[in-house]
């Protein structure tokens, strides 16, 4: 059988390319369903933009390369997608668009866009060789038992990153790229939770707070949350893809105002209250408890000299902790680094040196934030390809 383009992977970035791309499309996916990925996003509802996404929020050694794709299809343009197929939004926070209803409505309006394009979409496929030929590539497919031989002028590898391996991730994409010397950034898992050893922070499992993490390069102000296993939350999931093992990263547990100046301030106002019970009010109280002792917590307020509540807002700003590690890709929402996009044109994710043959989403080595634009990246790209193939 021959087509003019196969795409191997049904997630955001090829069904997205596939509208483009149109007629003599062919999507492969090994899963049952496709965008499985967008189905579980969000809770459900699916982050799928966000209103301020820019280049500045991608991870990728060349941080110019998403520029040009990014610009020429905006989480504006997908917006108006959304609205021309009438599916409810709204802004949570920091930007983050999510659906009213459901995560589903994303990946319906993907297949019926893919359909009135004319691509056609096969499931439960599994991709046995991919090999080049003169015309192009010969593509070895197992679809319902059956061995099919599929040749195409042209290839998309759009089988994502390696996270979550249970939700259908394996790493073809990266395997593909070696088979046709593209090289590769080094992979990690990224937006993912900090593990400690030794149960350290069991007693605060379920504390979330708003906090700012930091290490030498970055910090975010977003929720901190406090896990049987370590840290989680989006201030974490977003510092993880800027660490690396071993490395220390600081937590200020009172983002919003100068301790030192919270605290003088009361011990003047209320001196004889405990000192615990004025952190209790800017912090979970069992956050301050388990604080007490390695923080020393003792006495009223006045019984602290300027020099102890200097030292104290020191610590409670820049608390250092050192992870043992992450979740890794079991719980990853993405895959850091990819295919090397020194190989790639940024105007049209095709081979610099491979004709035809193209790379697009999670799989190349453009890593979004978190809060919607990893999606943006996966329908821009998608674009970028599908409009030039
Ligand atoms: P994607 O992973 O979507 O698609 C790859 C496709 O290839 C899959 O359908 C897979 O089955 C198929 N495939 C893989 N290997 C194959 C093989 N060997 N043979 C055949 N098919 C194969 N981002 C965001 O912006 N907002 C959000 O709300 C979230 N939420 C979120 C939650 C969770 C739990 C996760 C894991 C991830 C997110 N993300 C996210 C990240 C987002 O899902 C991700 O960046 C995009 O789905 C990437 O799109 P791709 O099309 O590149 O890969």
């Amino acid at each position: 059988m021959t087509y003019e383009t196969v795409i191997l992977g049904a997630g955001a970035a090829g069904m997205m390319c596939a509208t483009r791309s149109g007629a003599g499309t062919l999507v492969i996916d090994h899963a049952k369903a496709p965008g499985e990925k967008i189905r579980i996003s969000g809770g459900g509802r699916c982050n799928f933009t966000n209103m301020y996404a820019s280049p500045e929020n991608y991870l990728s050694q060349n941080p110019h390369f998403c520029k040009s794709a990014m610009a020429r299809y905006t989480q504006w343009d997908f917006i108006e997608l959304v609205d021309r197929h009438g599916i409810a939004w709204h802004e949570k926070t920091l930007g983050q668009l999510f659906c009213d209803g459901s995560a589903k409505q994303i990946v319906a309006m993907l297949v019926q866009e893919m359909q009135a394009a004319g691509a056609e979409l096969w499931l439960q496929t599994s991709i046995t060789s991919v090999d080049r030929t003169a015309e192009g590539y010969r593509i070895k497919v197992t679809r319902e038992g059956q061995t099919t031989t599929l040749n195409a002028r042209n290839l998309v590898l759009a089988t994502g990153g390696k996270s979550i391996p249970k939700m259908g991730a394996t790493g073809l994409a990266y395997d593909l790229a070696r088979q046709f010397d593209l090289p590769l950034t080094d992979t990690r898992p990224a937006l993912v939770p900090f593990t400690f050893s030794e149960d350290r922070f069991k007693a605060l499992a379920g504390v979330a707070l708003p906090a700012r993490l930091s290490n030498d390069r970055t910090s975010f102000d977003e929720a901190l949350l406090f896990t049987h296993r370590g840290l989680s939350g989006p201030s974490v999931l977003q510092l993880s893809s800027y660490w690396r093992e071993g490395e220390q990263i600081s937590v200020n547990l009172i983002p919003e105002t100068p301790v030192f100046d919270l605290l003088r301030s009361q011990r003047q106002e209320a001196g004889r209250k405990a000192l615990t019970t004025e952190l209790a009010r800017h912090l979970p109280g069992r956050l301050v408890d388990f604080l007490a002792p390695e923080f020393d917590l003792n006495g009223r307020l006045a019984d602290q000299s300027d020099a102890a509540l200097r030292n104290l807002s020191d610590r409670l700003e820049n608390w250092p902790l050192t992870p043992s590690g992450s979740e890794g890709y079991r719980t990853a929402e993405v895959t850091l680094g990819g295919i090397d996009t020194d190989a790639l044109s940024s105007k049209t994710m095709e081979s610099k040196t491979i004709p035809g043959l193209y790379a697009i989403g999670e799989a190349v080595d453009v890593t979004g934030w978190l809060g919607g634009y990893n999606f943006q990246w996966a329908w821009a790209s998608g674009v970028a390809a599908g409009s030039a193939i």
